[in-house]
């Protein structure tokens, strides 16, 4: 394989700015089967029962019926064709990462490009435009425009750095200048740009008009689209882009773009209703916020969240509807695995307002004690609550399904510790409570690893790895202890501690444990990434692909360390075992005393068998 073309850095941003459920989803229909988990028809074989199983979080797919496994990369290479580095170049341009100078594709090759990428090209080139336009404007606009905004105490580099913009009152401005530059007007407007006149009558009219204008941005900066605010009081108070194949509003934050590297960098996040909220809290110095475009939180948003940090904020309006968006945002949150708290305003007030009536500090102080959004939640619920078992059984209705979507289950449990100490019931009470819907999947016992493992060893081509683990011919047990230490880390924590990988029998599945060291200590608290690093370099790949399917996927905390444990069991069984044999072999011709102390070695073996066997 020739010289690699791109930096893995730069591999591993296009690799974490693509979601391979996204991806996978234009290729066969996938539906959810878990809360991580996928499941559809598989694309690389012809089947009825759909046995093909893509992991959101571990960013794997891993098809139980023809063994394929692997991360975006070898799908795409796989379903398209690609080389790898065509494949890294094709989905950094789908996200919108700009590729190094010296790495692009020759022209012929860029001109191969199919229709709906140019068209998706073309679109974000018309919202760049416009939102040039806007801010050119902005310049020149009448002074009431200025007046408002100081009155919004909106700063100068706030405007800047957002690119802040004003459409003009007139009804032919933007288009006018859009055709004097030959922009297709057909695509400005199915941008919602620009409107045609209708029926009978010929010519093009802008849309917005007479605003103050918010360029919405993707994570890679191109214009999404935009929302535009009337100057003081009118309706509709904003008017904005319509969705379309580049805006989608379920999927898309405010000022993301800005704020994620401080997300990062805070590992924390503030969620916030409103345009003007966001811009608030980001020029107070509260940088790591998004803004909703005035829809309810989608499960879309949590998992774009969840790449940047765990810890969410909810931060909205006092007034009923902020409340009651807050409560939606619930399930959402804690069925990502997120850990969300909440913040309601006093008074009805909006982030925006706050800051200007208390300032920063009194929402410094706040934000800090902001508590549970669930306990919050439960709260509100609370008021009125006078002790009854009627209004117990209702309270414990009402919150079940909360509980029930928190995918941490350390958070669940802390939070029906909370619900049982305000209700004043047992905690069993409550676990009983959610059972109802609830089945425990124990792994089953005897469960065998396809013997297909064995034979279709399939080689990845990958980046310029120098070649690829192999894993073929691994024992069940050492396999088995390879993937549940792939699930979490608590699981691989736990496998480490023991010691056991020292004592593997299978040189491929050492090699796989260091490689993937190697990789947890590069990329730490990126845990959910590391396997769909590591997929790419063993072989079968499907070796490390089983923590999808079940038996490991259903498997419940202590399920898995059961699993975990009995594998250690049987790792050191088979590892003393070898080792006691190599000891006899070679007492044959030894002098008494190094005999004597062989035996004595045989015997030690013998003593911790028994001891492992003891207590199984
Ligand atoms: N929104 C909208 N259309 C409306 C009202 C609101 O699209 N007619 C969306 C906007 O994204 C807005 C968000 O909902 O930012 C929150 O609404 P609101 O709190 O009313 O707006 P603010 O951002 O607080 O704006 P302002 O302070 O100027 O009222
Ligand atoms: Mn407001």
């Amino acid at each position: 394989m020739g010289a690699l073309k791109f930096s893995s850095e730069f591999i591993e941003r296009v690799r974490e700015s693509t979601n391979i459920v996204d991806i996978i989803s234009s290729q066969t229909q996938l539906k959810r089967s878990g809360p991580n988990r996928l499941m559809g028809l598989c694309p690389f074989h012809m089947e009825k029962t759909p046995s093909f199983s893509v992991s959101e979080d571990k960013q794997m797919y891993h098809c139980f019926g023809c063994k394929r496994a692997g991360n975006v990369f070898t799908f795409i290479q796989e379903t398209q064709g690609l080389s790898f580095p065509e494949t890294v170049e094709y989905l950094a341009q789908k996200a919108g990462i700009p590729i190094p100078k010296e790495s692009r594709l020759n022209q012929s090759q860029e001109a191969d490009q199919d229709q709906k990428k140019v068209q998706e090209k073309l679109k974000f080139r018309i919202n760049q435009f416009a939102a040039q336009y806007f801010q050119v404007q902005l310049r020149s606009a009448p002074i009431k425009v200025a007046e408002y905004l100081k009155a919004r105490r909106i700063e100068p580099e706030t405007i800047e750095k957002f690119q802040l913009g004003y459409a003009s009152g007139e009804w032919e401005s933007l288009v006018g200048t859009m055709q004097r530059k030959g922009i297709p007007l057909a695509e400005a407007e199915s941008l919602g740009l620009i409107r045609s006149r209708g029926a009978g009558k010929s010519g093009h009219f802008d849309m917005f008009r007479d605003r103050l204008m918010f360029p919405i941005f993707s994570p890679t900066g191109q214009v999404l689209g935009f929302g535009g605010r009337i100057l003081g009081e009118g309706q509709p108070k904003y008017l904005n882009s319509p969705e379309s194949e580049v805006f989608h509003k379920g999927r898309v934050f405010y000022g993301l773009h800005e704020s994620a590297k401080h997300i990062r960098l805070d590992d924390q996040v503030i969620v916030v209703e409103g345009y003007m909220d966001f811009l608030a809290l980001y020029q107070a110095g509260f940088k790591s916020v998004v803004a909703t475009l005035g829809t309810a939180l989608t499960a879309e948003h949590a998992r774009l969240l969840k790449r940047f940090t765990k810890n969410v904020i909810v931060l909205f309006d006092g007034d009923s509807a902020g409340q009651e968006a807050a409560e939606r945002s619930l399930p959402i949150l804690l069925s990502e695995g997120l850990t969300p708290r909440g913040l309601i305003l006093p008074s009805e007030l909006d982030p925006d307002e706050f800051i200007q009536e208390n300032g920063p500090e009194a929402l410094r102080e706040a934000l800090k004690s902001a508590p549970e959004l669930f306990v919050m939640v439960f709260e509100r619920h609370l008021k009125g609550y006078r002790e009854s078992a009627a209004e117990k059984v209702a309270l414990i209705d009402k919150l079940s399904p909360w509980l029930k979507s928190a995918r941490d289950e350390r958070l669940r449990d802390l939070y029906v510790s909370e619900v049982a100490e305000r209700l004043r019931v047992e905690p069993d009470w409550v676990y009983r409570a959610l059972e109802g819907a609830r089945t425990r999947h124990e792994p089953p016992k005897g469960t065998s690893v396809s013997s297909s493992l064995v034979e279709g060893g399939r080689k990845v081509a990958v980046a310029a790895k120098a070649e690829l683990i192999d894993l073929k011919g691994a024992p069940r047990s050492e396999l088995y202890l390879l993937n549940v230490a792939l699930m979490k880390d608590e699981y691989y924590q736990q496998v480490k501690a023991s010691g056991v990988t020292a004592q593997l029998s299978h040189p491929g599945v050492r090699r796989a444990f260091e490689r993937f060291e190697q990789l947890y200590l590069q990329l730490p608290n990126k845990f959910d990434s590391l396997s769909s690093l590591l997929v790419v370099e063993v072989a079968p790949a499907e070796a490390v692909g089983l923590h999808l399917q079940p038996p490991l996927v259903d498997l419940t905390v202590e399920g898995a360390v059961k699993l975990i444990s009995d594998c250690i069991r049987k790792i050191q069984e088979v590892h003393l075992r070898t080792e006691s044999k190599k000891l006899r072999s070679s007492l044959k011709g030894q002098d008494p005393e190094s005999q004597r102390e062989k035996l004595e070695q045989i015997m030690n073996i013998h003593r911790s068998r028994h001891f492992l066997t003891k207590d199984s």
